[in-house]
């Protein structure tokens, strides 16, 4: 009950118009309880007297009750949707913006498709709930109220009848609610499950048909869809039971007043009018009691999808600005890009031994330091500690003598670019992949007509031609100009990064240039031309500190040579971490320093370490025994 209470600063930035609105539900169920009133008084007044004349006005008013009930439906409709709509926005923006800023081990831990459930289902099933679940949850027991008044009125025995007949009903519910509410929040956590299968059934596909699993993959989708079918089942069986003992009230209450009302007629203590009358409100009762189970089950499902939505919102914010939040609009201020690693340690939150342990680094302004170790020895757990995807568990890391916890957490993003081995691009185009990398500040400094697509939701490729259109004024058809065009125009800074990351030449080959849509995580080009757009992305506006995971690992010698080449000339004051598993690359950084064991067993030029270094030569040799192997072959 508490997380649905939590969603109450909204409703109450709305109160006025959601009150309104519950009048009008109220107000278009209750009036049509006027109706058996006007229809005993017709009975007793003018049929009992043959006044046909006395029927006329009755009538107008039963049709006046009409117009007006449906009057209130149709506005109140016209004014829910508008709110509920937006609140569900609002709600799915938070939950997005939540999982932008959560830590990163959260996502670790957390099944994607949990999130997804959550960010889709349970919050359309909190919009239903606070559109219809909730204001008819209160209107009807007040009606119900309202239609026991008005039996008590018509013979104080009626009123008995109702009461009675509502203690059944009552009890039965209380006992049922509980078990309502496990299936229902079980039902909803499979539901999670099974987006995260199908998520993973249709990224994997590839190797699932390749390996021949695909049958495999279809049971272990049935057991969850199984599953899931049990707990919907244990749903239903629970709601026939509630919506039975709602049933059970107009029944036991109808069955009641006709025996008294005929043993009242008879004795001549009640008149038809009034027993007609109450028969005819019971039956008016039955649709708001009837609907009662039916809202129950509802409300217990939103119990469940808010509880489920506050789940994810309560995770903690665990990297953020010095003063607990997280600021959208750092301050832009230069750097000279000075890096120092002092006596850094890091441990994994579930790990018992720290994975790097004193490190010390020390990396000058314009520096490349190239960064070598066997696999597993945690070069990625302390790239990623730069942009503060982790926090150092012990001692410090600086960026021009200031603790990186001391900047904003934006500001700290907008200095260091990264680029990792595993390129994630986005369903979009070409540009909008790379232009990601322009942070904020520089995004707002473009033209208009480049900010104008960045930011467009995902999949929209077919107003791609219109939106460009306006560029044309300058040269041309504006896709031919911005989609395969050369160093000039917005598109210039783009096409640089893409220079130096040596994907230029591909993706001017690409069907539509810079404004092909590359599908799901860029699944129609190879690993190493996904790698060049990621790494592309990092070096766009010329970072202050580039931090490279081994972010060319796919992509053949010449090519990274001639990256890093690249990258030398461009960004030669950017101080650079690059993680290198190649001789070249990193005979081509200033200084390399060694990883072994979690600590740094060396530092120096590729030169000096080939010479004094052991580990370092098995490191690198590995590597050139290939190469020769490979010629060899060759030959
Ligand atoms: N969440 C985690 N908890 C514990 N250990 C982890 C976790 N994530 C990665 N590791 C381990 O940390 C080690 C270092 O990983 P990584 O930094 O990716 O190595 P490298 O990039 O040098 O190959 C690996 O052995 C990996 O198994
Ligand atoms: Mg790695």
């Amino acid at each position: 009950m508490r997380s649905l209470w939590r969603f109450w600063p909204d409703v109450r930035a709305r109160l006025g118009v959601y009150l309104f609105i519950f009048v009008l539900t109220l107000g278009s169920m209750g009036i049509a309880l006027l109706v058996p009133m006007i229809t005993g008084w017709i009975v007793d007044g003018p049929i009992a007297r043959g006044d046909f004349a006395g029927m006329l006005a009755p009538l107008a008013l039963i049709l006046l009750i009409g117009i007006a009930e449906a009057a209130a439906v149709w506005l109140r409709r016209r004014l829910i949707a508008p709110i509920t709509s937006r609140w569900e926005v609002l709600w799915r923006e938070r939950l997005y913006d939540r999982l932008q800023y959560v830590a990163v081990g959260v996502h670790d831990a957390w099944p994607a498709g949990q999130l997804l459930s959550r960010a889709v289902n349970d919050l359309s099933q909190l919009r239903r709930f606070f559109a219809f679940g909730l204001q008819f949850l209160i209107a009807s027991p007040l009606i119900v109220l309202g239609g026991g008044i008005i039996l008590a009125s018509l013979h104080p025995y009626f009123g008995i009848i109702a009461i009675a007949a509502a203690v059944p009903t009552v009890t039965a519910i209380a006992v049922l609610e509980r078990r309502y509410r496990l299936a229902s929040r079980s039902a909803q956590d499979t539901m999670g499950e099974i987006a995260t299968d199908v998520e993973e059934a249709v990224q994997g596909i590839r190797i699932l048909k390749a390996f021949g699993r695909s049958p495999w993959a279809a049971q272990r989708f049935r057991a969850l869809s199984e599953r899931l079918r049990g707990f919907e089942l244990t749903k239903a069986y629970v709601d026939s039971w509630m919506f039975d003992a709602a049933i059970m009230i107009p029944v036991l209450a109808l069955t009641a007043i006709l025996a008294v009302g005929t043993w009242g007629v008879i004795g001549g203590w009640m008149t038809v009018g009034q027993v007609i009358a109450a028969l005819t409100v019971t039956m008016f009762l039955r649709m708001p009691i009837e609907m009662v189970g039916f809202l129950l089950a509802d409300f217990l499902m939103s119990v469940t999808a808010a509880n489920r939505y506050w789940e994810v919102m309560d995770l903690p914010l665990d990297i953020t600005d010095p003063d607990g939040e997280i600021s959208e609009d750092p301050q832009p201020h230069s750097y000279a890009g000075h890096i120092r690693f002092d006596a850094v340690e890091y441990r994994f939150a579930d790990a018992e031994e720290p994975i790097l342990a004193h490190i010390d680094l020390d990396i000058a302004p314009g520096e490349t330091l190239a960064l070598v170790g066997a696999t597993g020895t945690g070069k990625t757990a302390l790239a990623a500690l730069l942009p503060r995807l982790q926090d150092v568990t012990a001692g410090s890391i600086t960026l021009d003598g200031a603790d990186l916890r001391d900047f904003r957490i934006n500001e700290l993003r907008r200095i260091v670019s990264v680029a990792f081995e595993d390129p994630v691009l986005f369903s979009t185009t070409v540009r909008e992949n790379v232009a990601m990398g322009l942070k904020h500040a520089d995004v707002r400094a473009l033209p208009a007509a480049e900010t104008g697509t960045s930011g467009r939701a995902a999949g929209a490729s077919g107003t791609e031609t219109a939106t460009s259109g306006p560029e044309s004024g300058t040269s041309g058809p504006a896709t031919s100009t911005s989609g395969l065009g050369d160093a000039h125009g917005p598109d210039a800074e783009v096409w640089e990064a893409l220079e130096i990351a040596a994907a230029a030449d591909f993706v001017r080959r690409l069907p539509d240039g810079l404004n092909t849509e590359v599908g799901e995580q860029g699944l129609s080009l190879s690993g190493g031309q996904r790698q060049r757009l990621a790494l592309a992305r990092a070096v766009i506006g010329k970072p202050r500190v580039l931090v490279l995971d081994d972010p060319l690992s796919a992509v053949d010698v010449d090519t990274e040579d001639r990256v890093q080449t690249a990258l030398r000339r461009v960004l030669g004051d950017s101080t650079t971490l690059v993680i290198a598993h190649r001789p070249s690359t990193a005979a081509l950084a200033d200084r390399v320093a060694v990883l072994e064991g979690g600590r740094i067993t060396d530092t120096g030029t590729h030169d000096e370490l080939l010479a004094r270094n052991r580990h370092y030569r098995d490191l690198m040799g590995a590597s050139s025994h290939a190469a020769a192997e490979t010629e060899e072959v060759r030959r």
